[in-house]
């Protein structure tokens, strides 16, 4: 079935991806990486929905599209959808099409991504923050392999290999009634869980020297001193946030070396021992309310966007994050 997609009306980008045949690009040194792979190709033979888990930054998708690329359907379309990203109106337009006429705007027929996805995968990023009357939808969807797009009265065969990801605890929302239990144990047949940056040390520099390979000018380097401030940082933001002060780190260097000095503030400040720290000029030392919204800004980027997490992760409650956040003009 050859379908056509133009971009996301919501986000301008073309959410299908052709074929992920490509030189992996993936950065897997560590030895948990590794095995989180492994099993991924293993679960590219099968056909049972996978889900995979982990926390924001950590490389979700990346895993999700080598399980595409490793198994029998690596021609076919591999279809991508941030549930997060998009109102819940049009998300359901989005994944099932509609028809000609089906509401106001809808000029013309739509092929849903469900279709754009047929014979290849399905990639439902952030299912937690779907809508719980589309999660009833998604259910029948899968329950009966058929697709009914919106409008129309006649649904049809649709075989889309659902890979889906969140960094939630799904299981503590099906709890509190915010997912369904009945389509949680469908999509959680197949488990991954890409291990957080702090629990594999050993990607932390060839992840680096990717990133500056890709970022920086050539034969750029980073310093010694660079490479251990890098590997002594926690990194709440994982890769993500690995990538971003890399590229922080080739926007200041120029044309030498990387050294701790280029690098984001976070990662200079945690190697520094309090003495020398106490040391520093007076004029050097920052107003308490600038590093205060950095560090809110920080946790509410590490949280994915989730600002429930990131009053939970600052120990304040949602309302006090939101005040603080329209006093930053966010
Ligand atoms: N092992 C890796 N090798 C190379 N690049 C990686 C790796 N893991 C992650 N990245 C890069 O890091 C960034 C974040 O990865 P990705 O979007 O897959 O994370 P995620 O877990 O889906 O995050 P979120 O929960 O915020 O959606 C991307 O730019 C991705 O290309
Ligand atoms: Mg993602």
């Amino acid at each position: 079935m050859v379908v056509h997609r133009e971009a996301c009306e919501v986000c301008g980008l073309d959410p299908v991806v052709g074929s992920a045949r490509r030189p992996s690009r993936i950065v897997a040194q560590s030895e948990a990486m590794q095995t989180v792979l492994r099993r991924a190709a293993q679960f590219a033979l099968a056909s049972a929905p996978v889900m995979i888990l982990g926390e924001s930054g950590t490389g979700k998708e990346v895993v999700a599209r080598a399980l595409h690329g490793s198994g029998s359907r690596r021609d076919a379309p591999f279809v991508a959808v941030n549930v997060a990203a998009l109102p819940a109106e049009l998300l359901e337009s989005e994944l099932l099409g509609h028809a000609r006429g089906a509401f106001t705007g809808a000029a013309t027929a739509k092929v849903g991504l469900f279709e754009a996805a047929h014979g290849g995968t399905l990639f439902l990023d952030e299912i937690a923050e779907m809508p719980l009357p589309l999660q009833a939808k998604l259910l029948r969807v899968l329950q009966d392999g058929e697709v009914r797009r919106v409008g129309e009265t006649r649904s049809f065969a649709v075989d889309a290999r659902i890979v889906c990801a969140t960094h939630r605890d799904l299981r503590d929302l099906v709890a509190r009634g915010a997912f369904r239990e009945d389509l949680y144990y469908r999509l959680n047949v197949l488990r991954l869980r890409v291990p957080s940056l702090r629990e594999r040390p050993g990607d932390v520099i060839p992840l680096a020297r990717r990133f500056l390979a890709e970022d920086g000018k050539p034969g750029v380097v980073f310093t010694g001193r660079a490479e251990r401030a890098l590997l002594r940082h926690p990194w709440p933001g994982n890769v993500r946030e690995l990538a971003n002060a890399v590229k922080h780190g080739v926007a200041l260097a120029g044309e030498g070396p990387i050294d701790v000095a280029h690098l984001p503030e976070e990662l200079t400040a945690e190697g520094t021992t309090v003495e020398v720290r106490s040391r520093k000029p007076v004029a050097q030392l920052r107003p308490l309310a600038e590093v205060e919204r950095d560090y809110v800004m920080h946790a509410v980027e590490a949280c994915g966007g989730s600002h429930v997490e990131a009053a939970r992760a600052l120990g304040i409650g949602r309302n006090t994050l939101w005040r603080k956040l329209r006093r930053y003009g966010q």
